[in-house]
This record gives C-alpha cells, structure tokens and sequence, in this order.
C-alpha cells in the first residue's frame, strides 16, 4: 500500500512537496490554513487571518533563472524579474500542470502532529486538524512541513521602545 504524506501548507514549498510525493508513488495529503495556495505569494489587500504577505508593489528580486522549478521553466513572454502577480500566476500554472490542486485541503488548519502511541513500530504519526471549527485526526507514514518561516511578523518591539 501506498505510504500516506501529510504536507503541511500549500506554498511554494508545498507545491512541490506534493508534486515529489506524486513522483514518488507516495500518497500525499496537503493541509492549508488559507483558502488558496501560493502562501505569501498570494496577494490580499486586506490583511486576514494574522499572515504576512506580499505587499502591492512587490517585485522579485530574484531572477526567473534562479527562482523557477528545475522541471517547469517560466514561460518566455515573463520578464526577468517579475510582479508578486505574475509568481503567483506561474505557481498556478505549476500547479495545474501537474494537478495538485486536488491533494490540498482548503481552510484547513494543522494544530497538532503527534507520535502515534505505535510509533516504534510503525514510525506514524497523527495529524489533528481544524477545517471551519471540525476537528478531525487522521495517521500519516510522514509529515512534511511546509509552513513557511516569515509567515509571522518579527517585532521585537521590546528592544526598541517607542512605538506601541
Ligand atoms: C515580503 C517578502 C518578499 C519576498 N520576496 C521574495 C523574492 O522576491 N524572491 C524569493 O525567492 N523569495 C522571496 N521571499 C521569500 C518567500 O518566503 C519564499 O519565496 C516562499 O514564499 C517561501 O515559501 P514557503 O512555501 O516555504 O512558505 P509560505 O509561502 O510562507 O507558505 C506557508 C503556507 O503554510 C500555511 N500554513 C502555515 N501554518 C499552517 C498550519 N498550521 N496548518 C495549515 N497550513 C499552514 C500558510 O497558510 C501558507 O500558505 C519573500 C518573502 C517576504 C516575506
Ligand atoms: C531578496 O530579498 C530578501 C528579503 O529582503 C533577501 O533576504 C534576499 O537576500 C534578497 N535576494 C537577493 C538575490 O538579493
């Protein structure tokens, strides 16, 4: 039987975490908090639900060399370095090219992995989640997390006093 992957988040990371899980023949399951995918590249122009996001002007400033998938190139009509608009439309087309939209479970919100009580035998885990106040739990051979490392705002506010 197939081996079963939580991911966790459904940004650029998680993208491609499904996608090499599919390559492989594992069977993945993506968990994203948001109602869409692309995490911070997804643009908002009302902050919601406490995340960090690409702000309206943002340009990459990485090249579309550098920053592209090493098995999906950007598409040659895209400039070198690109509107936060244009990612997010490439991350679409990745991501429909290889049909992964179907493996992300949308407003859904990871609030615990744990260790099966079995887990020195089977190695599993358990992924409590939370889709629109329903909590459910389900067993994972693995668990990939891919929930991003700016997604919460950094102010160390006590090391500056002043502002409030
Ligand atoms: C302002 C800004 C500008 C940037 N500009 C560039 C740039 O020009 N070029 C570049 O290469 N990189 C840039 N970056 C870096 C950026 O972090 C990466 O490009 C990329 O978005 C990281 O993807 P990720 O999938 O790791 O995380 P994220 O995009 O942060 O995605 C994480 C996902 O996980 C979900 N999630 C989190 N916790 C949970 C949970 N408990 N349960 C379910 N889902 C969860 C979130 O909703 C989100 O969708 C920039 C970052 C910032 C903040
Ligand atoms: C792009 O911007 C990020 C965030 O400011 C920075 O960490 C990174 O080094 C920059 N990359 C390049 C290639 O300039």
């Amino acid at each position: 039987m197939a081996k079963r992957v939580a991911v966790i988040g459904a940004g650029v990371s998680g993208l491609s975490s499904i996608k090499c899980c599919l390559d492989e023949d594992l069977e993945p399951t993506c968990f994203e908090r948001s109602d869409n995918f692309g995490g911070l590249w997804k643009f908002s122009e009302e902050p919601k639900d406490g995340m960090t996001r690409v702000y309206k002007s943002l340009v990459s400033n990485v090249s579309k060399e550098m920053s592209c998938y090493s098995d999906f190139p950007f598409r040659e009509d895209y400039p070198n370095f690109m509107s936060h608009g244009k990612f997010w439309n490439y991350l679409q087309e990745f991501a429909e090219h290889f049909g992964l939209l179907k493996y992300i479970q949308f407003k859904t919100t990871v609030c615990s992995v744990t260790k099966c009580p079995d887990f020195s035998e089977t190695g599993q885990w358990n992924v409590v989640t939370e889709t629109e106040g329903k909590r459910a739990s389900a067993v994972f051979d693995a668990v990939m997390i891919c929930t991003g490392h700016f997604l919460s705002p950094h102010l160390p506010l006590e090391s500056f006093p002043g502002p409030s």
